[in-house]
C-alpha cells in the first residue's frame, strides 16, 4: 500500500495531494466540462478503498468548484461521493474527514460509504472509480478471498491484490465511464499480470499510464504508476502522452504503437521504441546462456570467514582446503575485473559431510544455523548451507559476474574459482563480446527501459528480463577489435578504452554513439 504524510487533526494518513489532485483531474475534468450545478451533482463517484477519504476530499474539493454553488462542499458530498473500505475504523474516519471538510453533518455518508471488501460488495454504476488500492501479495490473501477472485477475468494464482481492483474499476463504471488509480507499475510486465494486461487491451480502455518518482511516497518501494482511461466500445484508443505530474521519472509518456495484447507493456517514446524494435531481429541472451544465483548460506556469520580463520582451520587439518573457496558479494563485482575483499566460504553441500575441525568451528552457532530456528526450515544438516549449491555457483571455470541491484553496468570476469552469493547473477561464459556489452553504457540505456526499477534509480536485472537481452552478432572483425579492448581492460582497465568500447557496441546494434552520450 501507498500512503503518506500523516495529517495530525483526525491521525488522517492520505495519498499526497501532488498525487490525488491531477487523478481526480483526470477522471473528472472531462465528466464535468460543459456541465450544469444539477447535472454535477447527478455524478456518481466511487473510491473502491477510501482508506482515510485522501481522495474524498479531493472529489469533493474538485466537483464543489465545478458546481460553483453556494453549499456546493456539502451538495456533492451527500449526493456524488460513494466508497467502501474494509477497515470499520477507515471509513468512520473518512466520514469524519469528509464531514469536515465539507463544514457540516453528512448523513447520506452513513450509507454511500460502506464497510466492506469491494471486489465483493453489491454495487450500482459509477461515472467516475477513483482510488489507491491495497497492494497485498497473494500469499497473504485468506485461501475464500483467493478463490472468490477466480471470477475475474485478470485471474492469476500468483497476482497481487490490486490487480482486480483495476478489473473492479471497469466492472463499476457505466459504459463511458472514467477511472484513474494508482497501482505498482509492475504489472506492466510482471507475468502474474498477464490476464490483467490482455483484460485491459480487450477493454481498450487505457488512455494513459503515467510513471511517479518512487519518492511521491513515504513507502518508496512501490514504484506506482497512475493508469486512467475510459470504458468505451472503441478497441484500438491510442495511448496518449502523459501530462507531468511532479517527480515524474523521464519516461512518463506511454507510447504503445502496437496492438496491446497480455505481452508486457513498455512506455517507450517513439524514437526509443522504433530502435528496441529494430532489436528485435537479434539472438536474444538467453538463447545461449541461462543466468544462475550464487549462494545462500542462511547464515554469513558462520559460513563465510577471514583469510586468518582459513589459514587456522587448515593448519589444524589440510583437508578443510578443498571445503574453503573465495568468496564473493554482489558489492564487490566491478567492471572488468571484481574487487574482492578477502573473504572465504565454507562450501558445505548437502549429503557431504565437512571434516571435523569445521563442524567444530561452527559448532558454538549451532543455535542460529539450526533449520527451521535460526535458518529456513528444510531437510538440510545444522552445517551444511542452507539452500543447494548451483553448479554454475560453484564452478572453477571462467565466468561472468554482474549484480543482482545494478546502479551502472558492473560485469566482472571470474578466474580465480570465487563462489558469489546470492547478490551475484553468474553467466557460464567468458565471451568479450558479452562482457563488452554488460559493461557499456548502451546496456545501461536498455536496462533502464526494460529491467525493473530499484531504489535511488538501480535496477534489478532478473532471470527472465536478462534472458531478453538482445545480443547481435558482430561481424568478424568488430568483434575481434572488441575482444582486444576486453583483454586489454582486463590487464589494466583505462576510461578512454571504456569510451573507444561504448562507441563499437553502438556499432554493433546499429545505432549512433550519440544515442548514449
Ligand atoms: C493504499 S490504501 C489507500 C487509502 C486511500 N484511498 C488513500 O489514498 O489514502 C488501501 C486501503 O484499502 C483498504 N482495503 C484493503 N483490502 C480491501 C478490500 N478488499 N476492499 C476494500 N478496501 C480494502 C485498506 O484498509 C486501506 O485503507
Amino acid at each position: 500500500m501507498v500512503r503518506s504524510m500523516a495529517v495530525a487533526k483526525l491521525g488522517v494518513v492520505y495519498t499526497p495531494r501532488e498525487v490525488t489532485r491531477p487523478m481526480v483531474e483526470r477522471a473528472l475534468g472531462p465528466l464535468v466540462a460543459g456541465k450544469t450545478p444539477s447535472e454535477i451533482l447527478a455524478l456518481r463517484v466511487c473510491d473502491f478503498a477510501i482508506g482515510e477519504g485522501a481522495f474524498l476530499v479531493e472529489i469533493v474539493r474538485f466537483l464543489a468548484a465545478a458546481h460553483g454553488g453556494r453549499d456546493a462542499k456539502r451538495l456533492v458530498a451527500a449526493h456524488c461521493l460513494h466508497g467502501a473500505d474494509i477497515d470499520p475504523g477507515a471509513v468512520a474516519t473518512a466520514r469524519a474527514v469528509v464531514e469536515a471538510f465539507a463544514g457540516a453533518p453528512i448523513p447520506e455518508l452513513a450509507t454511500h460509504l460502506r464497510t466492506g471488501d469491494a471486489l465483493a460488495l453489491a454495487w450500482p454504476a459509477f461515472d467516475a472509480v477513483i482510488g489507491n488500492p491495497p497492494y497485498i501479495r497473494q500469499e497473504k490473501l485468506a485461501p475464500a478471498q483467493k478463490r472468490a477472485l477466480r471470477t475475474f477475468e485478470s485471474y492469476d494464482g500468483v497476482a497481487d491484490l490490486y490487480v482486480y481492483f483495476l478489473e473492479l474499476a471497469h466492472r463499476l463504471l457505466r459504459p463511458g465511464g472514467r477511472y484513474c488509480v494508482v497501482v505498482p507499475t509492475k504489472w506492466l510486465t510482471a507475468a502474474y499480470a498477464r490476464p490483467l494486461r490482455a483484460f485491459l487491451a480487450r477493454a481498450g480502455s487505457v488512455e494513459q499510464i503515467e510513471e511517479l518518482a518512487p519518492t511521491a511516497f513515504a513507502t518508496a518501494d512501490a514504484f506506482p504508476c497512475i493508469v486512467s482511461g475510459a470504458t468505451c466500445t472503441v478497441v484500438d484508443r491510442p495511448l496518449s502522452g502523459a501530462r507531468p505530474i511532479g517527480g515524474l521519472r523521464d519516461r512518463s509518456c506511454a507510447t504503445v504503437d502496437r496492438p496491446l495484447s497480455g505481452e508486457p507493456w513498455h512506455l517507450d517514446d517513439r524514437e526509443d521504441a522504433r530502435i528496441l524494435a529494430g532489436w528485435e531481429r537479434f539472438p536474444k541472451l538467453g538463447e545461449m546462456l541461462v543466468p544462475s544465483r550464487g549462494v545462500v548460506t542462511g547464515c554469513n556469520r558462520a559460513f563465510v570467514i577471514s583469510r586468518e580463520t582459513r589459514e587456522r582451520l587448515v593448519a589444524a587439518e589440510p583437508a578443510c582446503e578443498a571445503w574453503i573457496r573465495p568468496f564473493l558479494k554482489g558489492r564487490d563485482v566491478r567492471r572488468w575485473n571484481a574487487e574482492p575483499s578477502e573473504r572465504y566460504l565454507l562450501v558445505h553441500e548437502r549429503g557431504v559431510v565437512p571434516p571435523k575441525v569445521l563442524r567444530a568451528h561452527l559448532a558454538p552457532l549451532r543455535a542460529a544455523l539450526e533449520p527451521g530456528s535460526g535458518r529456513k526450515p528444510g531437510s538440510y544438516q545444522w552445517y551444511e548451507l542452507q539452500d543447494p549449491v548451483g553448479a554454475l555457483a560453484k564452478s572453477v571455470a571462467p565466468r561472468l559476474f554482474y549484480q543482482d541491484i545494478q546502479t551502472a553496468p558492473a560485469c566482472s570476469l571470474d578466474r580465480d574459482g570465487f563462489v558469489p552469493d546470492t547478490t551475484v547473477w553468474i553467466l557460464e561464459s567468458e565471451d568479450p563480446f558479452v562482457q563488452a556489452v554488460l559493461n557499456s553504457r548502451l546496456y545501461a540505456w536498455y536496462a533502464r527501459r526494460r529491467f525493473p526499477p530499484a531504489l535511488n534509480g538501480a535496477v534489478r536485472p532478473k532471470r527472465e528480463y536478462m534472458m531478453n537481452l538482445p545480443l547481435p552478432r558482430p561481424a568478424a572483425a568488430l568483434r575481434a577489435r572488441i575482444a582486444k579492448l576486453v583483454a586489454a581492460q582486463l590487464a589494466r582497465p583505462a576510461a578512454e578504452r571504456d569510451r573507444e568500447l561504448d562507441a563499437l557496441i553502438c556499432r554493433a546494434y546499429g545505432v549512433s554513439a550519440s544515442l548514449i552520450t
